[in-house]
């Protein structure tokens, strides 16, 4: 039987509809906060992603899923959403205009060659934003009150933030030549990849999975003792305008982010659900003052964040948060046989014209188990077309819940359902 890529999942169902709600969510609160959509290609230039997310990181040197097109382009299927955004950015000559900030929004499949496990994927959603062109602490402030909000308007309780900075260029240099000087004599207990970061991103050492419990990586020195007075300055400020925004956080100082183009704040939102398992990271972000003229852009400073919707619709589930989901239709119509069929055929037009969710029936069942068909799709009433129902152009109509019975003009069956819908409401 041909089968899913490792590390791949079908939507269908119940789940479909989940997702489908969620995206309606973020389209109106995306609205709320006036950010724009964008939509950039799910293929680029592997070029991109090697400037951008940086040469000696796992996800360019171990996940990304390349390949030569028939013109012999080396291409690469995104891992990530903000290095396509900010070309995008950039190639639209967007910096030239008068509206900064710029302010995007994106939702879309990204995809990384990584060891599959509950909340990993190959291929995974994010939801993400990026707003160019203020270095204003705000913007920081409020890129993380848009995910937390997020978080907070679906009724997720669960939720940890961290904050941490890596201060300015300046800041980021002291700070590296601090750890090189600090790594230096363990090296020998470093793994085999931690031994490269040394000589190729000493940084990069902190975010070891291997060996990230080991002493010398606890006593590591932290980034916030490097930082310059502007970089302190800047992540103060941040933190008052969490404050002011009753949003609580943690100063992590262990966060440096798997990719390379941070400055300043970074930051991470953690489900604190028990029993969530290791991949409990729901939304990473920070500020990129350095991406855009590392992709060939003015200076013009960055900052964003994304969401994995995979975790996000996990994290639900364990707290048992329902979402209001469509389950069910207003109407089933049922042909008594092959002659009001088409009569049901129609009147199943209107309906849907006139905004209501129903179906028929396409099996050519009998009417015992059309009922049965009726209630398995959830729906409120029952509408039945027979003979005698033709003859005097009138419908029966069953309500499923209470099982009461009506007969009517079929000229009113607007008006009846539109009526009847509005108990279901109460
Ligand atoms: P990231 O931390 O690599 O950041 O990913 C963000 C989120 O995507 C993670 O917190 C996680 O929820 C989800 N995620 C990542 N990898 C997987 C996977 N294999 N399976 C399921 N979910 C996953 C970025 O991607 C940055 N572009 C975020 C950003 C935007 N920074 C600034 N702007």
């Amino acid at each position: 039987m041909l089968q899913k890529p490792k590390g791949t999942y079908d939507v269908y169902g119940e789940y479909g509809k989940k997702i489908l709600y969620l995206e309606a969510i973020l389209q109106t609160l995306m609205e709320k906060y006036n950010y724009e959509y964008f939509r950039t290609p799910i293929f680029e230039a592997s070029e991109l992603f090697h400037r951008g997310l940086g040469e000696t990181t796992d996800i360019v040197s171990k996940e990304t899923y390349d390949f030569k097109d028939r013109g012999d382009r080396f291409m690469t299927l995104r891992p990530e959403g903000t290095a396509g955004i900010v070309r995008s950015f950039i190639e639209n000559k967007m910096y030239g205009s008068p509206n900064m900030p710029v302010k995007a929004w994106y939702y879309g499949p990204m995809f990384r060659y990584e060891r599959p496990q509950s909340g990993r994927f190959r291929e995974f959603y994010q939801f993400g934003v990026e707003v160019f062109g203020s270095n204003d602490p705000l913007v920081d402030a409020e890129v993380i009150s848009v995910a937390v909000n997020l978080f907070r308007l679906l009724g997720l309780k669960g939720i940890k933030v961290n904050i941490n900075t890596l201060g300015d260029t300046e800041s980021r240099n002291n700070y590296r030549e601090a750890l090189l000087k600090y790594f230096k004599p363990y090296l020998n207990d470093l793994c085999e990849d931690c031994r490269n970061r040394y000589t190729k991103n000493p940084l990069r050492i902190l975010d070891c999975k291997v060996d990230a419990d080991k002493d010398i990586m606890k006593n590591a020195p932290k980034t916030i003792d490097y930082l310059n007075i502007e970089s302190k300055e800047h992540f103060k400020k941040v933190q008052e305008y969490l404050k002011a925004l009753e949003i609580d956080f943690e100063i992590n100082p262990n966060i440096v982010r798997g990719l390379d183009y941070y400055t300043h704040t970074v930051f991470e939102v953690e489900a604190n659900i028990q029993g969530f398992g290791s991949q409990n990271v729901l939304c990473g972000g920070g500020r990129y003052n350095n991406l855009i003229t590392n992709l060939g852009g003015p200076e013009t400073p960055g900052v964003g964040f994304a969401i994995g919707i995979e975790r996000l619709l996990t994290a639900l589930e364990f707290e048992k948060i329902e979402l209001d989901i469509n389950i069910g239709i207003d109407a089933y119509i049922i042909s008594m046989s092959e002659k009001e069929k088409i009569e049901a055929f129609k009147l199943l037009q209107n309906l849907r014209l006139n905004g209501f969710n129903c179906d028929m029936d396409y099996m050519n069942r009998n009417l015992k188990s059309n009922f049965k068909q009726s209630e398995r799709l959830n729906a409120k009433f029952v509408i039945i077309i027979g003979e005698d129902e033709l003859k005097n152009d009138i419908l029966t109509i069953k309500n499923n819940i209470t099982k009461e019975e009506y007969k009517i003009d079929s000229c009113y069956i607007i008006n009846f359902l539109d009526e009847k819908l509005g108990d279901f409401d109460e």
